[in-house]
């Protein structure tokens, strides 16, 4: 371009002013050296236009951390300039924002004298991946702490009061700053799950990322106890096509056409805004293959479920869906730990607490998708409206379990406010005071939260092992990990914390009356392991079932979020059930569905197939099906 210096020379004679540059009002930290003041005789060539205003460039200087585009807001800039056209004009350096949680966007308003010089120049694009690499790892250089952007405390500083100097190299937040309002194109972009409900869509481009799953999503995970997980800093959002187009409904891993268009902040996160919508060009396998744990033959073995049902009442049109998953997906497993059911009158808020019609309803379909197999339902109702959750809709976990495989171990149930404890038997056992109880239901972290159902089991042998089937706080009220607040707000992290020292606090004590006892607590945690503060308690008395079977680190997640895959649904183990080894796998029924639409639920459902009593008696057979390692056993 640099023609275009020559012609600026000119204008900038026949204005009789120095004027400044793109970069000299970019700058080389978030916010513009010279927000506030007016400029005369900027020049660019338009790069893109949309019904606000235009996206202008000129020269890019040597320095990576000073963009040379920006936006031109306003009516004038609309009527008067056309994509291709070099203008001149003059206006204000401003700094833009909606709501103080974002970031800002520089832009030029109130403005006058635009001119066109000329017609009929293009820009070329930054090719990302190939000019300009995004860093792979964190977003910001204020976001400090153990884990990184998951790190607690969170909202230490805001990042546009420090306004710190670009390190576009290192951190996310400062890359797509250093290119805020510049053309650039995405070659071959890889979607990174369903769009979000205005159609845009989080991409991966052509170059270097981490927790790259086979799917081709990315997965949030650290790397080590020591490392901070990764924010995926190098994944981009792509916006509404300024032409009016339509982006594609993509899914995780579906491969795009190549993308062009302008980085610019709004809503919260960096995006590209595309000039023309792309297209999909590959799409992955709508076949989700079921789990392999299909069967267990050894009187020690079971095989669990684990599956947040989303808000399912006894009319819920999902009910078959997830009837089908699973009988077909999971294979019936012997006991399903179901989270969000709702009583029988769903959302109406009419002080209907039971939720024996939405189990039934559940039970049936189950039978009916697998020609025959029947479960038998246990919860305890909450008190009305008084744990969270779409109101009126009292959600709740519950158990799923076939009679023939299990049995509750006799006792009494518990009720929404008495709290179940282990104790030992006359025989020596352990058992609970109430069975299936909640855990101290009135402690103040499961305020406006689902409590968690304890329970203790027998299989035909009489031997026993327990389960904790929770549902905890969700991240409502997080702020965005693109937003002002660094690091991040991790919405409800202070209640997960609690939830899980209470529910820790319970395994506990079990454990102390009976080390070896076989212990699963299974559910929503509404939180990543990598999160390591919040569900510490927790994992530092059971073992994730992953970690036990070896569940490769990219393939662990349950959910789509913003541009991760991530698991927010847990199977925690203990000791004596870790030693025996087992399998668990994820099954991606959900994130992998062909549209939001076709999901049954926003969860995946995991199942584990787990050994809940020694099998020593049995040591040849194990040897023969299973070797010596049940970790490394496949079926
Ligand atoms: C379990 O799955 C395997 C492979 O998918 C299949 O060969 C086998 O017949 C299944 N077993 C049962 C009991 O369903
Ligand atoms: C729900 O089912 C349980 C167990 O079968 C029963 O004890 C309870 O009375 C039922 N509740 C209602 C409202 O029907
Ligand atoms: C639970 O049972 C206890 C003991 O019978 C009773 O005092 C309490 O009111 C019950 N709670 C509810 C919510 O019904
Ligand atoms: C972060 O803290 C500031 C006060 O320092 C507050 O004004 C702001 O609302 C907080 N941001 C979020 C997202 O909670
Ligand atoms: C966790 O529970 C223990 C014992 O119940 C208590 O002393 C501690 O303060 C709790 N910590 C948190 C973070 O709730
Ligand atoms: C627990 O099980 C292990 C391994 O089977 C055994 O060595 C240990 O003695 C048991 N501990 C208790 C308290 O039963």
């Amino acid at each position: 371009m640099k023609h275009l210096t020559a012609l600026k020379a000119l204008v900038l004679l026949a204005c009789g002013a120095w004027a400044v540059t793109i970069s000299e009002i970019q700058g080389t930290a978030f916010q513009s050296p010279l927000a506030g003041q007016f400029v005369h005789g900027l020049t660019g060539v338009v790069t893109a236009k949309d019904k606000y205003g235009v996206w202008i460039q000129d020269d890019r200087t040597d320095d990576p951390r000073a963009s040379n585009g920006i936006r031109v807001y306003g009516s004038a800039a609309v009527k008067y300039a056309s994509i291709g056209d070099l203008i001149s004009l003059s206006g204000r350096v401003a700094e833009y924002r909606k709501t103080a949680d974002d970031l800002f966007l520089t832009e030029i308003d109130y403005v006058t004298a635009l001119t066109t010089i000329s017609s009929g120049h293009t820009v070329e694009p930054i090719i990302l991946g190939e000019d300009r690499i995004p860093p792979r790892n964190q977003l910001s250089s204020l976001d400090i702490g153990r884990d990184g952007w998951l790190s607690v405390p969170s909202n230490l500083t805001l990042l546009e009061s420090v306004n710190p100097s670009l390190r576009p190299d290192e951190f996310g937040l400062d890359f797509w700053e250093s290119l805020e309002g510049q053309l650039v194109t995405v070659k071959a972009p890889t979607a990174a799950q369903f769009p979000d409900r205005f159609g845009s869509v989080w991409v991966y481009g052509n170059w270097p990322t981490t927790g790259k799953n086979e799917r081709g999503g990315r997965t949030i995970h650290s790397n080590g106890p020591d490392e901070a997980p990764p924010a995926h800093p190098e994944a981009i959002f792509i916006g509404r096509p300024m032409d009016g187009t339509r982006n594609p409904k993509a899914v995780m891993g579906a491969v795009l056409s190549d993308v062009t268009g302008v980085v610019a902040y709004q809503f919260g996160y960096y995006y590209i805004l595309p000039l023309t919508a792309p297209e999909v060009v590959e799409w992955p396998d709508f076949d989700v293959p079921s789990s392999t744990l299909n069967y267990t033959t050894h009187p020690c073995q079971i095989r669990i479920g684990d599956y947040n049902v989303e808000n399912m009442n006894p009319r819920s049109y999902h009910i078959p869906k997830i009837a089908s998953h699973i009988a077909h997906h999971l294979h019936t497993p012997d006991i399903v730990f179901v989270q969000e059911i709702q009583d029988d009158s769903g959302a109406r808020n009419d002080g209907v607490v039971s939720a024996n019609r939405t189990l039934r309803a559940l039970v049936n379909a189950i039978k009916k998708a697998s020609g025959g197999v029947e479960y038998e339902f246990v919860n305890v109702e909450p008190e009305d409206n008084k744990d969270g959750g779409q109101p009126g809709g009292n959600i709740r976990v519950a158990y799923l379990y076939r009679p023939e495989q299990v049995s509750l171990v006799p006792g009494s149930i518990g009720n929404a406010t008495l709290s179940t404890v282990p104790l030992v038997d006359w025989e020596g056992n352990v058992e609970l005071s109430y069975n299936p109880g909640r855990i101290e239901p009135e402690h103040s972290a499961w305020e406006e939260a689902r409590k968690p159902l304890a329970a203790a089991w027998q299989l035909p042998s009489g031997d026993r092992f327990f389960t904790v089937n929770v549902h905890f706080s969700s991240k409502r009220f997080s702020s965005s990990p693109q937003g002002n607040a660094r690091p991040p707000v991790n919405g409800g992290f202070e209640k997960r914390t609690s939830q899980a020292n209470v529910t820790a606090h319970f395994v506990s004590s079990l454990l102390d009356l009976s080390p070896n006892a076989s212990v699963i607590v299974a559910g929503d945690m509404n939180e990543f392991t990598a999160a390591r503060s919040v569900l510490r308690p927790l994992a530092a008395i059971l073992i994730d079932a992953n970690d036990v079977c070896g569940v490769p680190l990219a393939e662990r997640y349950t959910y789509a979020y913003d541009q991760h895959a991530q698991e927010i649904d847990h199977v925690f183990v203990s000791d004596a059930i870790a030693r025996r080894g087992g399998d668990v796998e994820h099954v991606h029924v959900n994130t992998w569905a062909r549209t939001v639409g076709e999901r049954a639920s926003d969860h995946d459902p995991t199942v584990a197939r787990l050994w809940v009593c020694d099998a020593e008696i049995d040591a040849a057979w194990t040897a023969v099906e299973y070797g010596t390692d049940h970790g490394q056993t496949v079926l």
